[in-house]
């Protein structure tokens, strides 16, 4: 039996680090393990152009726990406004890695996204020509769909039309929940790819629903049917190098998730690698963490592999913090359910 795992230093290719003192806080909770992330503009105001991009990696590098060497990838918030030249420049300058698609009124923060995709047309080309992927929250916001079938129809609605209207764009549907998503990506070997949470390789609908509402496990897209969780945890372990680990880590205080109107997200930086170390070794698959955390992201994205490593050590049940304290307030971690034995080594 493996006791002992040593792969590159992962990246986090889909995470929420937020503002002010919440940045401060949940801040570290990414560096300990991750040297590089893929940073979501949906701030309030949302990261929208190369200015905000530029100024918000400012306040990051400002908030760095000290002599950490970790490095945010920035992104930029696409509205009916994005200027092409704008992106093409701080892609050119290295700012950029990705732009970030959010459907208007799909999820946190989104209010300010995509109506009429006819309106961006001129930026997804110039991306294509650019080769500047295009990360996209994959859910309709049409009322008459159900939320649990919203992925589904957003890839036929809109990904498949935007994709074949625009040739070479480089496409990534963040946090898949569907064996649809698996599926879409599966069908096409060129300029798709997409990210798997941590939460929904262990979460199906039920755990936030039976025997009590549960808010912390209540995040967008929602998690669906066992099914779809199953087809999940195959493509994240198959080493299949479209889909790689973007955890949507989001924190959101105790106060507004446990609320009548609750907040989406799932809070999942503290824990992350121990919990996928656990779900690797269920699917006999702990030779393909390294694809899954440290390889296939950074190979799509262009960029080279962290040259560092990372050794977890499987023994005695790991205790990690209920709740992260903030200054806006308590951030609850995210909890599996099961014991964790994986730990990583410092
Ligand atoms: O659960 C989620 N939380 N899904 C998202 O798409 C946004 C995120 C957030 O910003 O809180
Ligand atoms: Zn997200």
């Amino acid at each position: 039996m493996t006791h002992t795992l040593t792969l590159r230093r992962p990246d986090d290719w889909h995470l929420h680090l937020r503002d002010g003192q919440m940045l401060a806080a949940v801040l570290p909770e990414t560096t300990r393990h991750f040297d590089r992330a893929i940073i979501m503009p949906n701030l309030v105001p949302p990261a929208v152009r190369s200015s905000d991009a530029a100024a918000y990696r400012d306040r990051i590098m400002a908030a760095l726990p000290e002599g950490s060497g970790f490095k945010p990838l920035m992104t930029l918030y696409l509205t009916e406004d994005t200027n092409p030249a704008d992106v093409a420049q701080a892609h050119a300058n290295g700012l950029i890695h990705a732009v970030k698609l959010y459907p208007a009124g799909a999820t946190t923060n989104s209010a300010s996204g995509v109506q009429n995709f006819d309106n961006v047309r001129g930026v997804l080309e110039k991306m294509a020509e650019i080769s500047l992927p295009l990360c996209v929250h994959g859910e309709v916001t049409d009322p008459a769909v159900d939320i649990f079938d919203r992925e589904a129809v957003f890839i036929d609605r809109i990904l498949d039309p935007v994709r074949r209207a625009t040739p070479g764009l480089r496409v990534i549907m963040e946090h898949i929940t569907t064996s649809d998503g698996v599926e879409y990506v599966k069908a096409n070997d060129k300029d798709l790819g997409a990210t798997i949470t941590t939460h929904h390789l262990v979460i199906n609908r039920n755990h936030i629903l039976v025997g009590g509402i549960k808010p912390h496990y209540y995040c967008l897209p929602v998690a669906k049917r066992e099914e779809h969780r199953l087809a999940l945890r195959a493509a994240a372990t198959s080493g299949d190098a479209r889909f790689f680990l973007g955890t949507d880590s989001a924190p959101h205080t105790d106060p507004n998730k446990e609320s009548a109107c609750g907040c989406a997200g799932c809070f999942t930086a503290t824990n992350t690698m121990s919990i996928l170390a656990h779900v690797f070794e269920e699917e006999n698959a702990l030779d393909r963490l390294e694809a899954f955390c440290s390889l296939n992201g950074p190979a799509y994205y262009g960029l080279p592999a962290n040259t560092g490593t990372m050794t977890l050590k499987k023994g005695d049940p790991v205790a990690y913090p209920e709740k992260i304290i903030t200054g806006e307030g308590p951030v609850t971690v995210f909890d599996p359910g099961f014991p964790l034995h994986w730990h990583v080594e410092t």
